[in-house]
């Protein structure tokens, strides 16, 4: 059956990324390797400007629709002044939540190629391969009640700004689930992260994992403080194998275990509903200060399709294919300015996107 593949490049650097992704889709199709049709829809800053709101009804009606999702980036500084829900981050946050995205999942995967280009010693990053599963329509992101309002303190009125951080049982529940299917496909290691010396929110986090490792007896858990995980993953990053945690921690973390592999411009990321259905986007975001200079990598976006073809399509082939064509790049000393080192060859965006092509025909 012919596939539906929804495309939301969004804002910045993000329509120059996925126009390479694109390219690469468009010759599977073409060369019959791959029955799918493509679409382009607006989300973000771009949909804010042609319609007044960053997350158009019909943008998610074509989301819901579709076989699979690839974004890439939304966001930019000439948003920053809108109130909080026309702005481009609204978009995204809507879309996760409209379609149920709970499951985040962020590998952070140093390529050989790239030793180097961690600010981290080689031995300590060398063979990384870590898999963050972050909690992605819960917590202080869109718990209840929120805001800024005036309140009466002790020495008289002033603002106050509030968030709530919210955890049901039945949310870490299935989070847990998929963290624990996710250790045990991998080196069956996983480490909930959270602040369960301090916050009630943890406390339930922390019995979650623990009564979800019930089911997993081939998985070893163990719990951490995120201010120690913290610590542990940039002194230690090898010791982990899959790390689950809530919606702000993953946030936090995922960026930085992204730097522990010296570029956050070749990290892919998916996230799941409840039935597998996926969006996915490039870990890195919108980075305005070099869009439209063709100057961005478009291999995290061009390795989000690979995840694309692999979990919403089972196209294990053309996955695998992306996989061998970014690796022959690599190999050839290619490289966007980002992972640019001494010796190496520096493409733009639209050329690399081209020398990956190159590879696949
Ligand atoms: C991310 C981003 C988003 C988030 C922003 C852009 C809303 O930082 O995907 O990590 O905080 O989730
Ligand atoms: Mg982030």
């Amino acid at each position: 059956m012919t596939k539906k593949i929804l495309l939301l490049p969004g804002d910045g650097i993000g329509p120059e990324i996925v126009k390479q992704a694109e390219k690469i889709l468009k010759f599977f199709i073409d060369s019959g390797k791959l029955d799918a049709v493509l679409d382009t829809e607006l989300l973000g800053g771009c949909a804010y400007d042609e319609t007044g709101v960053p997350m158009p009804d019909e943008t998610i009606a074509k989301a819901k629709a579709s076989d699979a999702i690839l974004m890439g980036a939304i966001g930019g500084w000439k948003y920053d002044t809108l109130p909080r829900e026309l702005r481009p981050e609204r978009g995204l946050l809507g879309i996760r939540e409209a379609l149920g995205l709970f499951a985040n999942l962020r590998p952070a995967i140093l390529f050989p190629q790239l030793a180097e280009a961690s600010s981290l010693k080689p031995e300590l990053v060398s063979g990384l391969d870590l898999m963050i599963v972050r909690e992605l329509t819960g917590g202080i992101y869109f718990g209840q009640p929120r805001g800024i309002e005036e309140r009466q303190m002790a020495n008289g009125t002033e603002k106050v700004g509030f968030n709530t951080m919210h955890y049901s049982e039945s949310e870490i529940a299935r989070i847990m689930k998929v963290a624990f299917e996710i250790a045990q496909k991998r080196y069956g290691r996983l480490c909930s992260v959270e602040k369960a010396n301090v916050l009630e929110v943890s406390e339930l986090w922390r019995a979650g994992a623990l009564k979800a490792a019930e089911n997993y007896p081939d998985v070893a858990l163990e719990h951490l403080y995120v201010d120690n995980a913290t610590m542990q993953l940039v002194r230690e990053p090898k010791q982990f194998d899959v790390m689950v945690t809530g919606n702000l921690f993953g946030d936090i973390l995922s960026d930085c275990a992204a730097m522990l592999t010296g570029s956050i411009g070749m990290l892919p990321s998916a996230s799941f509903d409840e039935n597998g259905k996926g969006l996915y986007e490039p870990v890195h975001g919108s980075a305005p200060d070099i869009a439209g200079l063709d100057k961005a990598n478009p291999l995290a976006t061009i390795l989000s399709l690979e995840m694309l073809l692999r979990y919403s399509l089972d196209e294990q082939g053309l996955a695998d294919n992306i996989k061998n064509a970014v690796n022959k790049v690599l190999d050839k000393g290619l490289r966007t300015s980002d992972i640019m080192s001494e010796g190496m060859t520096e493409l733009g965006c639209e050329a690399m996107g081209d020398a990956v092509l190159a590879e696949l025909q």
